[in-house]
Formats: C-alpha cells, sequence, structure tokens
C-alpha cells in the first residue's frame, strides 16, 4: 500500500516489506499535481530538465536558479509523495557550497537532494545529513559525468568497476544517504547493490531485482528525443493518456513486471 504522506520512514518500511517503491521526474505543478493523485510515492525534479525542458545535450549547463524554479513549480502541486531535487553540476564540489545550494532547494519545496558521486561526495553527504537536510545518492551512469565517462553508457561491466560501485554504495550509507538511485547498470549489479545496502536503491536501467523504479517522466511518455535506451518503456503508447500511462508504470512497478527482461542489461 501506498503510505497516505510519505516520509523516509515510510519508504525504509516499504524496503523492509519487500514493496517497491516508485519514482518519476516532474518539473511543474500540473504533472506533479498528476503523479500526486497516482499514487507514485517519489517526484524528482531531475536536471534532466536540461534534456527535456531545455532542449540540451546534457544536464551540465542546469544551473541553481533553474532548479529552483522547477522545484517552487513542482511543489504546488504536490500533498502527498515525497519531493525530491537534484543539486546541479558542481553546486555540492565543497560543503559550503553543498549547504547553500541544499538551502535553496529546500526552502523552495525539495523535502531531500540528489546528488552524483560516491566516496568523493561522502564527506558532504555526511555533512548535509548532519544538518537535518535527507540525501538520496546516484551512482552508476553518472550523467553530469556523461564526458569522463565518454557518453551515456552501461556502467559498472567489469570486475574492477563492479567492486568500485559497490564501496561507493556502502560510503554513501555509511555518510547517512537516505537513498540511493542506480543508473545503467547490470541486472545482477543492481540485485547486489540493493541485496547490500538498507537504504532503499532506486534504479533507472538497473534490472528488476532493486528496491524501486525511476524514469523521467517525458521517456515514459514516449516524448524522448533520439534513440530509446533498452530500460524505457513508452507507456502511453498503450495506455492513451498520460494519467493512465502513470497510473500503468505505478502498478507496472508495483506488480513486478516493470522492466521485462528485455530491458535489463546483461554482464
Ligand atoms: O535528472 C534526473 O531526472 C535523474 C533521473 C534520471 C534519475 O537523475
Amino acid at each position: 500500500m501506498t503510505p497516505a504522506t510519505v516520509t523516509l520512514a515510510a519508504l525504509a518500511a516499504m524496503k523492509a516489506a519487500g514493496q517497491r517503491i516508485s519514482m518519476l521526474t516532474a518539473y511543474d505543478a500540473s504533472f506533479a499535481r498528476l503523479l500526486d493523485c497516482s499514487g507514485v510515492e517519489c517526484v524528482l525534479v531531475g536536471d534532466s530538465l536540461g534534456h527535456v525542458i531545455q532542449g540540451r545535450d546534457s544536464t551540465i549547463p542546469v544551473t541553481l536558479e533553474h532548479m529552483v524554479y522547477h522545484v517552487e513549480c513542482t511543489a504546488r502541486g504536490i500533498g502527498r509523495a515525497l519531493l525530491l531535487a537534484d543539486l546541479p553540476f558542481l553546486r555540492y564540489a565543497d560543503e559550503r557550497d553543498a549547504i547553500e545550494s541544499s538551502r535553496r532547494l529546500m526552502q523552495a519545496g525539495a523535502q531531500m537532494v540528489k546528488l552524483e558521486g560516491g566516496r568523493a561526495v561522502a564527506q558532504v553527504v555526511a555533512r548535509l545529513v548532519e544538518l537535518g537536510v535527507p540525501v538520496c545518492g546516484h551512482l552508476g551512469l553518472t550523467p553530469q559525468s556523461v564526458h569522463q565517462l565518454s557518453g551515456y553508457r552501461v556502467q559498472g561491466r567489469a570486475p574492477e568497476a563492479r567492486s568500485r560501485l559497490l564501496e561507493d554504495a556502502r560510503a554513501l550509507e555509511r555518510a547517512g544517504a537516505a537513498l540511493l538511485v542506480l543508473e545503467c547498470v547490470p541486472d545482477s549489479l543492481g540485485k547486489e547493490v540493493a541485496a547490500t545496502l538498507s537504504i532503499p536503491v532506486i534504479g533507472i536501467g538497473a534490472g528488476a531485482a532493486v528496491d524501486g523504479q525511476v524514469l523521467v517522466l517525458h521517456d515514459l511518455l514516449g516524448l524522448g528525443e533520439g534513440r530509446r535506451p533498452r530500460f524505457v518503456r513508452d507507456f502511453c503508447a498503450t495506455s492513451g493518456s498520460p494519467a493512465a500511462a502513470i497510473a500503468a508504470f505505478v502498478a507496472a512497478v508495483r506488480d513486478g513486471s516493470y522492466p521485462a527482461e528485455s530491458e535489463r542489461y546483461g554482464g
């Protein structure tokens, strides 16, 4: 059952009970309202807005001011779901900057901030948590590092990369992160990370054995640009309306029918 008001404790209880968590992105009040009514547990104002709202080819140009504006808009549509917001590129490189950026996002209406990276950001995560800011980590394909990663590609296939990712995940949990988004990794690695951590692991292209799933709303609605990644399912194609497509996503996450075998990465 979806909790009446979604809290971090409610998400932890869902993991403990083996209930899958659904998360979708939103960037404005209208879609936030639709998601909130659909039973989605978490809404993320992702810096993916650089792609789907601003038409850019990466998340790097997204600024704190862009994020604050979209968090304010989205927060007005939320009454029940937990609202997360991405800290933008290099706005959490040191504790001072991370604290100020988090202050802006939380005062705009976010209830949790998300940041990319593992051991390199663990100290920043620990400081934010100490100051009362809930933090969601993001590992695997970390889009803000697209140039360092030489493109948007599956991560954690080689044994060393797999161990590094597991160590980063443990470091984030130790630092106090309450949630982890895991993007574009083999199914087996998603399973191992979710089994290793006690915090919920929300996958996007991380297979079926994680604690929940997240998609970019525009991808779910069939509005994605260019080549469609393997894990993206166009829920609108079979549902007929945005509201029905969102409801179908929530139902498919809950009953485990999303992601199907063909929507997972092997290796
Ligand atoms: O920015 C975003 O929308 C994200 C999701 C892809 C998880 O980080």
